[in-house]
């Protein structure tokens, strides 16, 4: 039996007419570019996370880069992450000029082990990168407790979290800023499933 990687169709089948509408709709205004749904749904997202702005951007690995940009993270400053993530995590840090440092994750969670961030933590620290892994979201009030102490940002790496649920908090909305994903394969529409 073949079972493809990964296949939209069944979910599309469900939302076909609203999404060739849709489509439609963007071809008929000649807009592709930013625009009026780019704002719309930056305005609309942002209400669904609970703060008060998002960006659209280009991807989740711009995202994060942007994030940390505009942390004025750089060469020099180093940031903590998780080690088992995805790849832009890290790469969204070094693309900065600015080193990782990895932090090996919690056995029953998979998300970073808070209890191993502050032997990680160094004069250059500027930030830590929480990865909420497949819809669970990392240990926030653990990690926010910790950059509290020693006046770091922190940032969620939320592209595998849209609508996932912290304490009655949306993903997104739990640290300094964040980044998502639209990747097609990533678990958007059926986020109602992420809140654990
Ligand atoms: C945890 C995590 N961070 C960042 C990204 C990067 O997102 P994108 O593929 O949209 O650049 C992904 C996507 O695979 C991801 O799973």
């Amino acid at each position: 039996m073949k079972v493809p990687f990964v296949s939209l169709n069944v979910m599309h089948q469900e939302i076909h007419t609203e999404l060739t509408e849709a489509f439609q709709s963007v071809l008929n205004a000649n807009n592709y570019i930013m625009g009026a749904e780019w704002d719309r749904f930056q305005k609309d997202f942002a209400n669904f996370c609970g703060v008060s702005f998002a960006v659209g951007c280009g991807n989740g690995l711009d995202a994060l880069y942007l994030v940390l940009k505009a942390m004025e993270i750089g060469e020099g400053d180093e940031v903590i992450v998780p080690s088992n993530t995805f790849i832009a995590t890290a790469l969204a840090v070094s693309y900065t000029g600015a080193t990782p440092v990895f932090v090996e994750p919690n056995i029953n969670t998979y998300t970073i082990d808070p209890s191993l961030i502050e032997e990680k933590i160094s004069d250059k620290t500027k930030a830590i990168i929480a990865v909420h892994l497949y819809g669970r979201c990392a240990d926030m009030d653990a990690i926010n407790q910790i950059a509290k102490v020693h006046g770091l940002k922190v940032i969620e790496d939320a592209a595998q979290a849209h609508g996932a649920v912290y304490k009655g908090k949306k993903a997104g909305s739990l640290g300094d800023a964040a980044g998502f994903s639209f990747y097609p394969g990533k678990n958007l529409a059926r986020s109602e499933m992420l809140a654990w």
